[in-house]
């Protein structure tokens, strides 16, 4: 499926947040990466937040298991080790990294706390996680928000060459846990010091942690 979106996954990103996943993806490499950290970008799709990592000064690893996805991030930084795996059984040794980053990623895990645990695991004592995913809004948004993803997100689907794989997004976005019940299982998995933030008017949570000593 993630091979099939890949062709039109940037601009989708685009037109859908308006632009605004920019902004988001500096907030998340702000909270989580320092100058000279050896970083994670797990499914790291297209290479965005990696590429933003790497600008903030991070030595970066990025990791997806789609191969097209990677096709189109390696054109993005030639400085960026982009590696073919599996999040769920990451191909790196225990407390390899100082920090972890994943944008739009953990919603797609087969086994969402055994990822949670594998991004544990490889971080350094101390390092920081960040997670940037899509929440469903409460408030005034959420009529807004269910126009969005049921009516806008499939039309312009339909009008994108290979954007018909985009009919995953709701019924992925409605399964998967609210902002309160993920911070819950990054503490199970390890995490302390684990907040959160709304953006996009509460449509994205950005999740950060740090992993116990
Ligand atoms: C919605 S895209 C997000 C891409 C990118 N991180 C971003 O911020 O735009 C989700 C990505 O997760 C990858 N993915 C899903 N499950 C994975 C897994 N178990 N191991 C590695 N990559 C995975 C997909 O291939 C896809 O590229």
């Amino acid at each position: 499926m993630f091979d099939r979106i890949a062709p039109v996954y940037d601009v989708m990103n685009r037109v859908m947040t308006m632009g605004l996943d920019r902004r988001w993806r500096r907030l998340a490499v702000r909270e989580a990466v320092w100058p000279g950290d050896r970083v994670l970008d797990a499914c790291c799709g297209t290479g965005d937040l990696a590429v933003e990592a790497e600008r903030r000064g991070g030595r970066v690893v990025g990791l997806d298991f789609s191969e097209r996805m990677l096709e189109r991030a390696r054109r993005k930084s030639g400085a960026i080790e982009w590696v073919q795996g599996d999040a769920l059984a990451l191909p790196f040794a225990d407390a390899e990294f100082d920090a972890v980053t994943v944008g739009f990623g953990v919603r797609n895990l087969d086994d969402l706390e055994a990822g949670l645990r594998e991004l544990e695991r490889v971080l350094r004592p101390g390092g920081r996680l960040a997670v940037l995913e899509i929440t469903r809004p409460r408030g005034l948004l959420r009529p807004f928000f269910r126009v969005w993803l049921d009516v806008l997100v499939p039309i312009a689907g339909k009008i994108l060459p290979g954007g018909k794989a985009y009919t995953y997004l709701p019924a992925s976005i409605r399964r998967f846990p609210g902002p309160e019940d993920l911070s819950r299982l990054l503490e199970a998995a390890g995490f302390g010091d684990v907040r959160f933030r709304l953006l996009g008017g509460g449509s994205v949570a950005l999740h950060t942690g740090v992993r116990g000593q």
